[in-house]
């Protein structure tokens, strides 16, 4: 039987994905194997017929590489052990899903996810016997067992990119300039955005803060001066005396509080989805292009239940059962941690203090 491999997206986009796709379909049709592409996660494979599209490398050749987005369409909903059925209730379509992989004579499968797909495919493909591999991918990053997923690199240009903008425009002005980063529960991409793009204070949904030491903390690196300032936030983070997230922006809230408290002129961005859209910088391409070949190659030597993984600055793979302990998040020894703390950066109230005795000439007590 010729080994066909499906190949299918699940969760929210980013950079990267159609890399990803191009590099296991040539892999794969290196060695011989027939491949499908599975359309929107597995919300193709409850359709009737299942919804799928035949990938060669013809057919994956030049311009995949570059696009954003995911040619096989994605999804972040439709749990299939709680679909939502015809009479409203909720019902479990996990056989439906394993049946069509099997009808559609799948021999393999690659998974290209972030932490909660792989948490939904883990068990979705425990009953069924298809050896099946999983790809890192996420703006967030905050897979465990991987240093970088797929999608994230291109993510932090982007929020740098975007305060090099802020910067000119809060040099013209004098003004706090403050933009909000995607991350939910994990403040991966605000830090590294932060520190990519000379942020002068970022918060974390992981470290709490507190919006009097913030104000302090830009008053004292201004001279008490209106001056310059970038704050970079993570959606996550609560608003300024809040105990629980509300939906919607915070970002407004924060740059309010600071004008009130420093006296300086602040303006707000918040930069939303555009973070997941555009093309993949080198690095994606690069990490994209090493996951898809190596998720073919374990698949290849009949490994199963595994992730591929960035570590150590070369492509590796761990087993699937350590990666689906997420969600992983920043922690007050994460190394990007200790150099923002190192320039001075605030990070909240929690991870500032002892650095910040230890560091001679560190930044000042806010
Ligand atoms: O998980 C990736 C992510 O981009 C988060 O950073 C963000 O909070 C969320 O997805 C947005 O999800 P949606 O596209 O469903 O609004």
């Amino acid at each position: 039987m010729t080994a066909t491999l499906g190949i299918l997206t699940s969760g929210g986009d980013c950079a990267g994905l159609n890399a990803v796709i191009r590099a296991a379909t040539d892999a794969a049709a290196l060695r011989g194997w027939r491949v499908l592409g599975l359309r929107n996660g597995h919300l193709g494979l409850l359709a009737s017929p299942p919804d799928v599209v035949s990938l060669t490398a013809d057919s994956v050749r030049s311009d995949l590489l570059r696009l954003g987005g995911t040619m096989l369409g994605t999804t972040t909903k439709g749990d299939p052990f709680n679909y939502p059925g015809p009479d409203g209730r909720n019902q479990d379509v996990s056989e439906q899903v394993r049946n069509a992989l099997k009808a559609l004579g799948i021999t393999h499968l690659l998974v290209i996810g972030g932490d909660g797909s792989m948490r939904v495919f883990d068990r979705l493909l425990a009953p069924s016997q298809i050896p099946w591999v999983g790809v890192p991918k996420t703006i967030d990053n905050d897979v465990p067992g991987t240093e970088f997923a797929v999608g994230f690199i291109t993510a932090v240009t982007f929020v740098g990119e975007a305060l090099d903008r802020l910067s000119s425009t809060a040099a013209s002005h004098r003004r706090i300039m403050l933009l909000e980063a995607m991350g939910r529960d994990s403040g991966f991409l605000a830090l590294f955005g932060g520190v990519a793009g000379g942020a002068d204070v970022i918060l974390l949904p992981e470290f709490p803060y507190d919006i009097g030491a913030v104000a302090a903390h830009i008053k004292n690196i201004t001279h008490d001066r209106p001056s310059p300032v970038l704050v970079v936030v993570a959606e996550g983070v609560l608003r300024p005396d809040q105990d629980r997230r509300r939906r919607g922006s915070v970002g407004p809230d924060i740059a309010a509080e600071l004008e009130k408290l420093t006296g300086f002129d602040a303006r707000s961005t918040v930069l939303g989805h555009v973070q997941r859209g555009g093309s993949p910088v080198a690095f994606d391409r690069l990490l994209a292009s090493s996951f898809g070949v190596h998720g073919v190659e374990l698949l290849a030597r009949g490994e199963t239940r595994k992730m591929v993984a960035w570590r150590g600055g070369v492509v590796s793979d761990l087993p699937m059962a350590e990666a689906v302990t997420g969600p992983r998040f920043v922690t007050a020894s994460s190394p990007l941690v200790r150099t923002a703390l190192n320039l001075g950066i605030y990070l909240g109230e929690s991870v500032c203090a002892e650095p910040r005795e230890a560091v001679p000439n560190g930044p000042a007590q806010a």
